[in-house]
């Protein structure tokens, strides 16, 4: 059997924390001669064997199918949800370059939460009972019946709202505020309502080739914005891995019975996916259940995940856009369907750095100080939302502003090392956690 064609030339769309790691990771790969990212970042410029094409629009298919022609790549990498709901990766692929990335109807798994209570509900996959509403009325309704049996009520627009339309309510009233703002005439597509499920979260990736799926380690992403999970969600403010309470015995199970059985059944509609099939778990006491399901890498998910693979990703990553990776994964000696990626024995630990007034709103051209001693540290410093000003340093540009990734021979000390590079980092207005990887449920089991 033929080993997997290691790709050398990739273009990676996107520029944030995630695409920064993605290319970080691919341009140190084996064969890999060069990484273009589009639009990419001053940050992500800094990196060895990558280059950016700022002036690219991740949304526009044709723009990037040139872009790719002009460098020959042999893989593109789509990394937003928004590029992937456009097309961007139907358009590639069209254009004969192999693409790592769902097409516009199986993205359609993450741009509409009622599509993926429909495929759950076809595949028989656990997850949080719910409807989805465009009227006011019948969703009160619901959202009451949901009260009346004792617990919380979940109200979700049913777009793509970058992890920030969620509101978690602990009663009617506040249900029904969050109700009125969503169903507003004109203001959202629609709603869904979930019964809210207690328990820890934990993020599931696999790479997917429309059929077969090998799994990525477990990550715990921290949503809320501030210390002790209090204040609104974000796009993520932290994130660690391994997760010591996902055994790799039940990451096997869950890809069986989670992932998939959502493949299969987008397969039967006639809309394999092909790309990184993400999700969103909530770890109840019967047992895992999905939240959602991301049709692409987690951010800061991935931050912490790459930097933890022992092997090459480009390989497995072109396999999956070729439909090929049940027998990439053979050929490298990873067994069955869902198997998991090999780590080194490692932990990481990312702390997101996110910019004032963030996730509401967000201020930019703040100047950034302490990157030189942080880099002086053995974190791994992950730009999102950096540009450089006239003197040569970084100024903010909004959002998430940087991914500080610590790695250890375990979480506490990963976490240490991270903690010690966010520390070294200040702008105005920064926010950021102190408790990413504080409060691991178990004595730290670490990876395979
Ligand atoms: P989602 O975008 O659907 O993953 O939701 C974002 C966040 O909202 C999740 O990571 C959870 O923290 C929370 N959440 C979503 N759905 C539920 C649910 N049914 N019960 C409790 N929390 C939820
Ligand atoms: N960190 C959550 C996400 O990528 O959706």
């Amino acid at each position: 059997m033929s080993l997997p064609v290691m790709p050398t030339r990739i273009l990676i769309v996107g520029g944030g924390g995630r695409e920064h790691a993605l290319a970080w990771k691919l341009a140190h790969e084996p064969g890999v001669n060069r990484v273009v990212v589009a639009p990419g970042s001053d940050g992500i410029a800094t990196e060895p064997r990558v280059s950016v094409v700022p002036e690219a629009d991740p949304f526009d298919a044709q723009g990037l199918v040139e872009i790719a022609r002009g460098h020959s790549v042999e893989l593109a990498v789509v990394g937003p949800e928004a590029a992937l709901a456009a097309g961007v990766a139907d358009a590639l692929n069209r254009a004969g370059v192999p693409t790592f990335g769902p097409s516009r109807k199986a993205a359609r798994i993450e741009s509409s939460k009622a599509f993926c209570h429909e495929i759950a509900l076809a595949a028989g996959v656990p997850m949080a009972r719910g409807s989805a509403f465009t009227d006011l009325e019948p969703a009160r309704r619901f959202a009451a019946q949901l009260a009346d049996r004792g617990g919380g009520i979940v109200i979700k627009a049913d777009g793509l709202a970058a992890g920030k339309g969620v509101f978690v309510c602990d009663d009617l009233s506040s249900a029904e505020d969050a109700l009125r703002a969503l169903l507003a005439p004109g203001s959202s597509e629609g709603v869904v309502i979930e019964e809210r499920l207690f328990g820890r979260e934990a993020s599931l990736i696999v790479l997917a080739d429309g059929h077969a799926a090998l799994a990525l380690p477990a990550a715990r992403d921290h949503k809320r914005l501030a210390d002790g999970d209090i204040g609104p969600n974000t796009g993520g403010m932290g994130a660690y891995s391994p997760v010591p309470d996902l055994a790799d015995e039940v990451v096997e199970e869950i890809v069986g019975s989670i992932h998939l059985p959502a493949l299969a059944e987008l397969a039967r509609r006639g809309s394999p996916f092909r790309g990184a099939l993400y999700a969103g778990l909530m770890l109840t006491q019967d047992g895992p259940v999905l939240l959602e399901f991301n049709a692409r890498f987690g951010d800061p998910e991935t931050q912490v995940i790459l930097p933890r693979l022992a092997g090459a990703i480009g390989p497995l990553l072109l396999a999956s856009a070729r439909g090929q990776l049940a027998s990439a994964a053979v050929a490298l000696g990873l067994s069955g369907r869902t198997a998991t990626l090999p780590t080194t024995r490692s932990a990481a630990v990312g702390i997101v750095l996110a910019s004032a007034g963030y996730p509401e709103g967000s201020r930019a051209g703040d100047g950034i100080d302490g990157l030189a001693e942080a880099a002086d540290t053995p974190a791994l410093l992950f730009h999102a939302g950096t540009q450089r000003d006239e003197s040569g340093g970084f100024r903010t540009r909004g959002g998430r502003v940087l991914t500080v990734v610590g790695e250890g021979p375990d979480l506490a000390a990963a976490r240490a090392l991270a903690e010690r590079a966010a520390d070294a980092i200040s702008f105005q207005g920064l926010q950021r956690r102190h408790d990413i990887a504080a409060d691991v449920p178990q004595p730290v089991g670490i990876g395979r």
